[in-house]
């Protein structure tokens, strides 16, 4: 039996999509614990081009069986869109595919108060999706929240009509147009009707599988830096995104987590506000360029920086990290020389990232490392000895910082061009 997590070591976009669609050929389940369709996670394979939200992105693999777990918030039209679409790209999910009826949905309220919430915030905003997010996690603390079992229990009404109410007052005094009960109402029971066939209690498929020994691949949405108590708070996500978060959103009992791969991109992205602490400012620098990346989700520009080693250490040793899968290397190609942050300093002391807040950051000095880059094209390599000295290096300088091996180097956005060692 396995059960691996695989979590984004920075803050997000990391290749976690690939990653995961390579590595489930060996899985018989594939599942989603955190988070929203604020993912957006990229596929390419022999189906072809995806950009995954809700979805595991393991789902590919015929032989797996995908899992929504009840730690996830679902906007039900986004799935049912996923879901045709994955079906009529000849993957075929039907029976194959289990949404926790536990999992709260995301109603057209919460995506109104999010972009309030944004705008009244002005410069001082998080930069959100506008999926919703922050207002459906914080319905769910605060007892609030619809979720799928409200349905088969009649509730639905009852509680809609009660949070409309509540929601067309703040969305008002917030300069909002309200929401109108029937038309939620109708639009959601359509939803309900066609989730119905996916929805199921996933308490004894999972703890049976355990109990077989079954392989169980866990896919993390968003980055250790995004996690809202250990990432740049109030920059963040809404939900937990360290690996302990599975077990929650899924039902899995910490002791049974066998592995825990960090993805980790070759140098730093960013989409959003925050601090990034080795941002590249000059946007017509040949880097920033080589770097520069468009959101899968939200189709915004992601800001870049250097690699910075002292935030990998830290995701490394708060999840358990057990092998790295370093993505992206093969952007590198083409640069004299790479810097990489090395550790933090703040009035010439040394300083661990945990040591300060969000503002805190802003000031901290990033340590740098110069090392020789390569010049070769290495997007057809397929073994590490195919690797030129430099990029090899770079590999092992991550290994050896972090103290956790580097397992598989990705360098190209195809499942196949990924090297393992
Ligand atoms: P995720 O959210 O962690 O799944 O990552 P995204 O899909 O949002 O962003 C990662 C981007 O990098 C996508 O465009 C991937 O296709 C691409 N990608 C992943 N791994 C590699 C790699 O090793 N090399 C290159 N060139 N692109 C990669
Ligand atoms: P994947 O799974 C990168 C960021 C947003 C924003 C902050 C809060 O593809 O790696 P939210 O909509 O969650 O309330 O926004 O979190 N964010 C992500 N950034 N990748 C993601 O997911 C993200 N999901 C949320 O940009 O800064
Ligand atoms: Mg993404």
């Amino acid at each position: 039996m396995t059960v691996i997590a695989v979590i984004g070591s920075q803050w997000g976009d990391e290749g976690k999509g690939k990653a995961v669609d390579f590595l489930a050929e060996r899985a018989d389940y594939v599942a989603r614990f955190n988070g929203g369709n604020n993912a957006g996670h990229t596929v390419i394979n022999e189906f072809g081009t995806f950009k995954i939200h809700l979805v595991p992105s393991g789902i590919f693999a015929q032989n797996t069986t995908g899992l929504i777990g009840g730690g996830v918030v679902v906007d039900p039209a986004v799935l049912i869109e996923e879901i045709e679409m994955l079906n009529k790209s000849g993957v075929g999910v039907d029976g194959r595919l289990w949404v926790s009826p536990r999992s709260h949905l995301i109603m057209p309220y919460h995506k109104i108060l999010d972009g309030l919430y944004e705008e009244a915030k002005g410069a001082g905003a998080t930069g959100t999706t506008r999926r919703g997010i922050g207002p459906v996690f914080a319905d769910k603390v605060s007892y609030n929240g619809i979720r799928w079992t409200d349905f088969a229990s009649n509730i639905f009404e009852q509680r809609l009509q009660i949070q409309l109410e509540l929601k067309n007052k703040i969305i008002a005094a917030l300069g909002g147009d309200g929401l109108k009960y029937e038309s939620v109402r109708d639009e959601y029971r359509g939803y309900y009707l066609k989730l119905k066939p996916y929805l199921k209690e996933l308490f004894s498929l999972v703890q049976d599988g355990l109990k077989a020994g079954k392989n169980f691949l866990l896919e993390q949405a968003m980055g250790t830096f995004l996690d809202t108590d250990w990432g740049t708070y109030p920059f963040v996500t809404a939900s937990t995104t360290i690996p302990s978060a599975a077990s929650a959103g899924l039902g899995i009992p910490p002791k049974y987590l066998t592995q825990v791969i960090g993805v980790t991109k070759a140098y730093t992205t960013r989409v959003g506000a925050g601090p990034l602490p080795t941002e590249i400012h000059d946007t017509e620098s040949e880097v920033y360029k080589k770097f520069g990346e468009v959101a899968a989700t939200t189709g915004r520009t992601r800001r870049v920086g250097w690699l910075d080693l002292e935030l990998v250490k830290t995701a490394a040793q708060l999840s358990g990290m057990t092998e790295i899968c370093l993505t992206k290397l093969d952007v590198l190609s083409g640069l004299n020389e790479i810097k990489v942050c090395t550790r933090y300093e703040l009035s010439c002391d040394p300083i661990r990232y945990a040591d300060v807040d969000s503002y805190g950051l802003e000031k901290i000095e990033p340590i740098y490392q110069t090392v020789p880059g390569w010049s070769e094209d290495i997007s057809r390599a397929r073994s590490f000895e195919e690797l030129p000295v430099n990029a090899q290096n770079y590999v092992k300088m991550v290994e050896e910082a972090v103290e956790v091996p580097v397992k598989w180097v990705g360098v190209g956005p195809e499942r196949e061009a990924t090297i393992r060692r």
